[in-house]
């Protein structure tokens, strides 16, 4: 039943529509391999993970748009500057796991290189919503071209058990029957994939997937709806 619903949904909305999600979605590359992804969201910023940015060494990272496949080259930057949240500490504070990294030059945008959208509006109750990201070396089956995933969106942070007893108001659940094992599996490697909603709009951001023994749920996602004021006032 949810699957026809998400699949008329797609349909109805254009979700296959010719835009590539890729336009909208950077690596981030560190001894050759693809440590996180970040999305697009000025000519000049890269939104990514609180701890893809603190625990990568960024004078040593190059960061790449405009290819769904790092074997082929994109457009190439390195990092000039890091704006963690303030409230990010730690991988402790997961409810802050968000940054903002300014490349060194500007992006050309185009149909290859794209800003996407922030979202006018929270996560909705099992939204169904796609992850963009890239898969590491260590992942079973790797590969440099870009994974696009389905997800569904747990809204309510009361139907995911991972969250209770947590401050966890800027987190969301990610479940989805539709993906494989190996997908969970590797999905360890999604960390800082672009969340998009339908008309591809920045919905969320990967902060840690789940191990693949947890049935409750694949993984945890930041909000950006709650950040959208604080990645407005930063990439000015
Ligand atoms: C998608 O591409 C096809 C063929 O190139 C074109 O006819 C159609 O109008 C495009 N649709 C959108 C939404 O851009
Ligand atoms: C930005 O960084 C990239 C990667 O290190 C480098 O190739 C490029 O020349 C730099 N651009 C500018 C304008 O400094
Ligand atoms: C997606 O974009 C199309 C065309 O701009 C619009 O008609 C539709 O309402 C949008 N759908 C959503 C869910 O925002």
């Amino acid at each position: 039943m949810l699957k026809l619903f998400a699949i008329t949904l797609f349909v109805a909305y254009g979700w296959a529509s010719n835009v590539s999600e890729e336009a909208y979605v950077a690596a981030i590359i560190q001894d050759d391999d693809n440590r996180c992804a970040g999305a697009i969201v000025s000519d000049q910023w890269i939104l990514t993970t609180g701890r893809c940015a603190k625990y990568l060494d960024l004078a040593v990272s190059t960061i790449t748009v405009g290819t769904n496949d790092l074997s082929k080259l994109g457009q190439i930057f390195s990092s000039q500057e890091v704006k963690e949240h303030p409230n990010y500490v730690d991988i402790g504070s997961f409810n802050y796991d968000l940054a903002l990294i300014k490349l060194n030059s500007t992006i050309k945008l185009g149909q290859d290189a794209k800003i996407i959208e922030l979202t006018g509006e929270d996560i909705k109750d099992m939204e169904n919503l796609a992850v963009a990201g890239w898969k590491r070396k260590r992942d079973p089956s790797p590969t440099t071209k870009l994974q696009l995933i389905d997800v569904i969106g747990v809204g309510d942070n009361s139907k995911c058990s991972k969250l209770e007893g947590q401050d966890a108001k800027n987190v969301f659940c990610l479940v989805g029957d539709k993906m494989s094992d190996e997908e969970k599996v590797a999905s360890g490697g999604y960390q800082g994939g672009v969340i998009m909603g339908l008309n591809h709009t920045l919905k969320g951001i990967v902060s840690g997937f789940s191990r693949p023994d947890d049935p409750d749920s694949l993984g945890l996602a930041m909000r950006v709806f709650p950040f959208k004021k604080w990645i407005m006032d930063n990439i000015k």
